[in-house]
């Protein structure tokens, strides 16, 4: 049963290529939020200062040929010694948010609320009253793949009592900052965690189990996320007055032949496993998508497929899950497959089958493999085309977009690739131990757009 996929495809299979590259150009409401975006272990450095435990990253990193050029994240841009400097960056670039991940292990080393890193904490907090004196709202995600070690150790997101744990985590962050921070993302691109790192096996903790673990994990995952938001909404709510969200992945896809049914579904199939496997038990029934259901479920019986890979949720847990976002945040970078025009598709998308729940795109962005391209024309051209687009969307489509981030504020540390390709709208130095930031064309273009609100005639 195709979702509502197929009434994009179908509003969009008369445009001419004409009509679907052409620039748009316009401005956002007046409250359209601009950020940019990073993670913790990508920029902070500091990997072992002043208490921080270890993370699972930490410890992958420093296996020599697990990273490309032997990179780590060591030092990465040592924006752990450079509050003052960052916050005089975003506000040059005239960010009206700043969206950045805390490192667990920074807070509780171990991983759990019994041992607590005063010094992690203080630095968030610098962070955070900069930012707000600032007048640049903190946009925090609680765990953007950093793993503290002591919980891998136990089994990671293969266990479920890390619902627990990473529920504490979450209380004590909505205790510690909420009073401040009142746009919260529980997991980044939960997809990633699911699949790169239990199903492929690429990042840490490797484990490669393609046929159910991203399941399993994915279904702790999602049982975690739930319980997070309801502390939040029990707790801390009605006193802090924020909202709080998951962050997926998304690329748009098309298919390949449009009249084609088959084609039809397997686009929508992939949409489906990329995208619903997490946003459909939260935004629609509390439960996965029927396809999924299907060819990896307990209806796989009645197809003579092999026996269920998906794990069950009881009535009760898809009650438990089912509402809990405030929000639909989401990443979308280039690929190989992706073109600027499919942004607007994938937010008609959301749009569509989602309800036209507020949309904010929390990530955005393209990564050029170059050293010194701080005279960088592919990146406004990237960013001048998706803006054009995400504006489309919202003046010709409706849709309820309310926010756009740029990935990256600064080059980091790009994963499995190390410092290579750059995303940045900021040049880091990495040969320099000082780490010393200058703003590419981009971050000049990208503070026009700001103070245009949109990309104006
Ligand atoms: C999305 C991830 O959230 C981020 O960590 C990564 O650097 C970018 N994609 C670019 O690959």
């Amino acid at each position: 049963v195709p979702s509502k996929s197929k009434v994009v495809w179908e509003k969009f299979s008369s445009q001419t290529n004409f009509e679907r590259d052409m620039y748009f150009y316009g401005t956002f409401p007046e409250n359209f939020t601009w950020g940019v975006s990073s993670s913790a272990y990508q920029i902070e450095g500091g990997w072992d200062a002043d208490g921080k435990g270890p993370s699972i990253w930490d410890n992958f990193s420093h296996v020599p040929g697990n990273i490309k050029n032997g990179d780590t994240g060591d030092i990465a841009c040592d924006s752990y010694n450079k509050v003052e400097e960052d916050i005089y960056l975003l506000r040059a670039l005239g960010v009206k948010n700043y969206r950045f991940s805390l490192s667990w292990s920074r807070i509780f080393p171990s991983g759990r609320n019994n041992s607590i890193n005063s010094h992690g904490v203080d630095y968030y907090n610098r962070l955070i009253n900069g930012l707000v004196a600032n007048n640049i709202t903190p946009i925090v995600t609680l765990y953007h793949w950093d793993l503290p070690q002591a919980l891998q150790d136990i089994g990671g997101w293969e266990s479920s009592t890390l619902i627990d744990l990473f529920n504490s985590f979450a209380d004590f962050c909505f205790q510690t900052f909420g009073d401040r921070v009142k746009f919260w993302i529980t997991f980044n691109e939960p997809q990633v965690i699911a699949w790169a790192g239990y199903g492929a096996g690429t990042l840490p903790p490797n484990v490669n189990d393609p046929g159910s673990a991203p399941y399993r994990v994915a279904h702790i995952l999602l049982k975690a996320h739930a319980r997070v938001y309801h502390t939040y909404d029990d707790k801390y709510r009605a006193s802090q007055g924020g909202v709080i969200a998951l962050c997926p992945n998304i690329d748009w896809v098309e298919p390949k032949t449009p009249s084609d049914p088959r084609d039809i579904e397997a686009a929508d199939r992939y949409l489906q496993f990329l995208v619903g496997w997490f946003t459909h038990p939260i935004f629609k029934n509390g439960d996965y998508p029927e396809v999924m259901k299907w060819k990896v479920g307990n209806r796989s019986e009645l197809q003579n497929l092999p026996s269920s890979r998906l794990p069950v949720f009881t009535a009760e847990e898809r009650d438990y899950i089912r509402g809990t976002a405030d929000v639909f945040c989401f990443n979308t970078i280039t690929g190989h497959r992706a073109v600027a025009w499919g942004l607007r598709r994938l937010l008609n998308w959301i749009k569509e089958e989602y309800g036209n729940p507020p949309i904010y795109i929390i990530e955005n962005g393209v990564g050029i493999k170059t050293k010194s391209d701080v005279d960088d024309n592919t990146r406004i051209f990237y960013y001048k085309t998706y803006i054009d687009e995400a504006l489309k969307a919202y003046k010709l489509d409706g849709v309820n977009l309310r926010g756009y981030n740029a990935w990256s504020f600064m080059d980091s540390f790009e994963w499995l690739n190390g410092y290579d390709p750059r995303f940045g709208l900021h040049q880091v130095d990495f040969d320099n131990p000082n780490r010393p930031r200058t703003p590419k064309r981009s971050a000049v273009y990208y503070a026009e757009i700001i103070r245009n609100n949109g990309i104006p005639l």
